[in-house]
């Protein structure tokens, strides 16, 4: 065959990906870790575009990849799987700030912090891990475009199990949550499919948020496909004072200020407060933020199978139900303003609050969107100091810290405020903070980033950030 007729376009095309992927092949070397070694000592010798197969064993430490296209992938053998064991002292699992990595075929657990953790990371795959808490997020993609996480089992989160933070073009499917306060969320983000996923006794199953004072100002296009939801009434255990603290139990799928969300063919069973709530962000979080829209606008309820939800709502949801009146048993409830929303199979639902929701056109589905990954990796230009500042705080401080509300940490104006010009000062905090606030955690060592990036993001903070 090869030769023997001119190529057509796309055969060519093809045949140059196969060179090229062959060609990338060849050039990874495979390095492998066996139990008692470090991963780190094998990142660390690792170039971009190689392998890092993991022996099963016990591995005690943070494992932070900052190079582009490793694959790090655990080998699973007779049942045994490489475990990395945080034993509740050690902050991340995994912290990848490179493009192009995967983490897969890890059991990662009792990491205080996040389990596995992207940073501003672009075309990452995160599959086939078992993430066990405690821990704060379990899987936490933050500030990054085009990834997957898939087949993963990710349980005892003491916030959302698999989080996707500020990201977009991201495809959460086929995995399973439990045991935590929130399933898996999708905050101020874009384009995101979730779909597939077996999310259960949790307080809320799945949540889709647009929340304030963070760099993003917008959450828009989310696709809730599909999945099974069930039996989320475990009871809120968050910190008080934590944003979800305030989530009443019993939530299947939370639309809470985001536009254009979607929410088809699922089964959403045995929620004890209501299937569907759509409501704006005020209902959780009430730090104002006049950048933002906190109404949701554009949902569309399509057909979904509701079983027994509503039994016993709790908390600020039995009150809303209870002024207005409402037997139990709510399938969608819908609250404050938005525009533009539309439910299918209203009669055979009960709902609430749900006037201002149009029918949706017969036949309306979104089945035409098979992912939300882009069809080609993004190429992420190279950054200059000041870009990478920007690109840290958004990155990694924001994952606890707002501008001018309490999240895990300190707001950034008390911060500001505190530090005035000292870039110095606060790039040498953040390596090494010590214990200052009674009524707040510990401050992770942030110590993995390097002094210019510590300087970077303090300059930023200091002089730039303004909201
Ligand atoms: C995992 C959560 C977390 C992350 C990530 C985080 N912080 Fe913090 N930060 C905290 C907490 C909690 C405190 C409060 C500690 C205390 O007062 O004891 C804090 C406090 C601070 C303080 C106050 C120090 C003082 O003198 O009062 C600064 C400055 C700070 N963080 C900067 C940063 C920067 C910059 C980043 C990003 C590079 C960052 N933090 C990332 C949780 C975090």
């Amino acid at each position: 065959m090869r030769g023997s007729k001119p190529m057509t376009a796309s055969a060519l095309a093809l045949a140059t990906a196969w060179i090229s992927l062959a060609a990338s092949q060849a050039l990874g070397a495979t390095l492998t870790v066996k139990a008692g070694e470090s991963i780190q000592a094998a990142v660390k010798r690792a170039l971009p575009g190689d392998r890092i197969e993991v022996e099963p064993g016990l591995y005690k430490e943070t494992v932070f990849i900052d190079k582009d296209g490793i694959e790090l992938s655990g080998i699973v053998r007779g049942g045994q799987w490489p475990v990395l064991d945080g034993e509740n002292k050690l902050n991340d699992g995994v912290l990848v700030s490179g493009h192009g990595v995967t983490i897969e075929r890890l059991w990662v657990k009792r990491y205080k912090g996040n389990g596995i953790m992207t940073q501003g990371s672009n075309n990452y795959r995160i599959a086939y891990n078992v993430v066990e808490g405690p821990c704060f997020y379990a899987i936490f993609p933050q500030f990054g475009k085009n990834g997957l996480v898939t087949h993963n089992v990710a349980f005892g989160s003491e916030d959302a199990a698999i989080y996707v933070g500020m990201s977009d073009n991201v495809d959460v499917v086929h995995n399973q949550t439990y045991a935590s306060i929130i399933g898996i969320e999708s905050e101020n983000s874009h384009d995101i499919l979730i779909e597939n996923n077996y999310v259960h006794d949790n307080v809320v199953g799945i949540a889709t948020t647009m929340l304030p004072a963070l760099p993003v100002k917008s959450s828009d296009r989310i696709i809730i496909r599909n999945n099974i939801v069930a039996r989320n009434n475990m009871k809120n255990t968050a910190p008080p004072g934590a944003i979800t603290a305030g989530a009443p139990p019993g939530l299947g799928i939370l639309v809470l200020g985001t536009d254009h969300t979607t929410v088809e063919g699922n089964l959403i069973r045995d929620n004890d407060g209501v299937g569907v709530m759509v409501s704006e962000t005020n209902f959780l979080v009430t730090t104002p933020d006049d950048r933002m829209d906190p109404f949701p606008d554009s949902t569309q309820v399509l057909r979904n199978v509701f079983l027994n939800n509503g039994s016993n709502p709790q908390g600020t949801l039995r009150d809303l139900l209870d002024i207005a009146g409402v037997e139990r048993g709510v399938d969608v409830l819908a609250t404050g303003k938005g525009r533009d929303h539309c439910i299918a199979d209203r009669l055979a639902l009960t709902t609430l609050g749900t006037r201002n929701f149009a029918d949706c056109a017969p036949g309306t589905t979104s089945a035409a969107v098979a992912s939300m990954q882009t069809a080609k990796p993004v190429v992420a230009t190279p950054f200059t100091a000041d870009q990478k500042g920007r690109l840290t705080y958004l990155a990694v401080c924001t994952g606890c810290h707002t501008y001018n509300s309490k999240l895990v940490g300190p707001p950034m104006v008390v911060i500001k405020a505190l530090y005035g010009k000292d870039e110095q000062r606060l790039a040498d905090y953040i390596a090494k903070p010590v214990r200052k606030r009674p009524d707040y955690p510990e401050m992770p060592s942030q110590d993995y980033l390097p002094e210019d990036i510590r300087l970077a993001v303090a300059r930023y903070i200091l002089s730039e950030l303004s909201h």
